[in-house]
């Protein structure tokens, strides 16, 4: 069975979907595997490395595909246009991929005619079992760390308390608003630099997680607010009252920030905006915030996906792709995301595919097969994800745990 990886085409994506260290693993489980020429690059992974690893490198798109019975991506190939990726897939490929399947739905809907399976890895339920397949989770990880080091990067002071022979230094403010995974990871990033962290989200569940590492909570802990978990582990979107008691309380903190950074989102739906450019207008001279919600609407009123936006004496910043700018570490964890999928899919002895169509993990990220969208919250006749099942609703309780 041929497993391909092509290099990625979409701007700003220098991951790759595996490494020498999977493809090594993939190769001993009987797997043929075929790496496009230089599909590591932007990872530090090199054709020599993954050729040692068992290997063989392909000229280009087509040569790497040909054959294939599984494709590898990071993102969802393009659909039509001069980069067009789907002319190289063949019917009744598997495609394994970040899909974005609820905002791409007529890319989805593309490649479902093309006759592919595909597969989203960021639907992978999140339950126990399917933890070491969880590309939120890896990819959210890194993004909290390098926020803070983004901040670090264009904010014109230390981050630490720092007692010199010309005086002293005082510790960075900053404010961490919506600790999942990567809110969680940057509060724990900004303290070991030294600063004083405050942290902000809508779920109950996050205050002793923010407390343990060492930041203060800052929330309306309202009624609304003891509701505010889906069973799933998600936030839910607050009523107008709450987020204008939320709004009059980050208001007043955010004036005493130095940076500011956000990772707040509820599955499936736009980013909740938490900043106004008033809240913007109010802050020091000098302050900076990271959007890392920049991508699917901001949570910043005037974060620019892509850009470093300077207004009122703030920085605000809107890169794209933050887990691709630790391209190598980014990529590791992914590979090994999709390799722990793979696992779950090859029978080991027959080393072919052997689909358990019954899995709840299969259920859960198979978005097209068989030429239709069969993804109950994502086919045609159904209503739009928000009022679908979304993760959002999705979720088991009991097996939720801190990621
Ligand atoms: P996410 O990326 O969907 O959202 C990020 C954070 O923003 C969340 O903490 C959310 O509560 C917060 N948020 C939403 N609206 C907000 C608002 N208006 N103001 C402030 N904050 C707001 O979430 P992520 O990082 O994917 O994690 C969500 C939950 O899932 C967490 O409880 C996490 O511990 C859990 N989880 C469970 C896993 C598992 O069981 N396998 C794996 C990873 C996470």
């Amino acid at each position: 069975m041929k497993i391909a990886i092509p290099k990625e085409r979409r701007a700003h994506e220098s991951r790759v979907a595996a490494s020498p260290e999977t493809v090594k693993k993939l190769t001993a489980l009987g797997c043929e595997v075929a790496v496009e020429k230089g599909a590591g690059a932007g990872a530090s992974y090199s054709d020599a490395a993954y050729k040692e690893a068992g290997a063989a490198i392909a000229k280009d798109a087509a040569s790497t595909l040909a054959g294939a019975q599984i494709v590898l991506k990071v993102q969802r190939p393009i659909v039509g246009g001069k980069d067009d990726e789907v002319k190289d897939l063949a019917k009744d490929m598997l495609v394994i991929a970040n899909m974005d399947p609820y905002r791409e739905r007529a890319d989805m809907a593309a490649l479902a005619k093309a006759g592919v399976t595909t597969f989203a890895m960021e639907l992978v339920p999140r339950i126990t079992r399917a933890q070491s397949m969880d590309v939120l989770s890896s990819q959210a990880n890194l993004a909290g760390y390098k926020s803070v080091l983004d901040a670090a990067a264009e904010y014109g002071r230390a981050m630490p308390m720092m007692m010199t022979a010309a005086g002293r230094i005082n510790p960075a403010n900053v404010l961490v608003m919506g600790a999942g995974v990567a809110g969680l990871q940057a509060i724990a990033t900004a303290r070991r630099l030294g600063a004083v962290v405050f942290a902000t989200d809508v779920r109950p569940a996050a205050k002793e997680q923010v407390e343990s590492l060492g930041a203060k909570f800052v929330a309306v802990e309202d009624e609304e607010f003891k509701q505010a978990e889906t069973a799933g582990g998600y936030a839910k979107e607050m009523s107008d009252a709450y987020k204008a008691k939320q709004a009059a309380l980050i208001a007043d903190t955010i004036k005493k920030q130095d940076i500011v950074i956000t990772t707040a989102a509820i599955p499936g739906r736009p980013a909740p905006r938490l900043i106004s450019e008033e809240m913007v207008k109010t802050m020091k001279p000098g302050a900076v915030i990271v959007d890392l919600a920049v991508e699917t609407g901001g949570n910043c009123e005037i974060s620019q996906p892509g850009k470093v936006v300077a207004k009122h004496g703030v920085r605000i910043v809107g890169h794209i792709n933050v887990p691709g700018r630790l391209a190598e570490d980014a990529s590791a964890l992914y590979a090994r995301n999709v390799l722990n999928l793979l696992q779950l899919i090859i029978d080991k002895e027959t080393k072919t595919l052997k689909i358990d169509w019954d899995d709840e993990v299969i259920q859960g990220l198979c978005v097209a097969h068989g030429g239709a969208i069969v993804h109950p919250a994502l086919k045609p006749a159904e209503k739009a994800p928000a009022d679908a099942g979304t993760p959002a609703q999705d979720g088991e309780k009991e097996d939720k745990s801190d990621g």
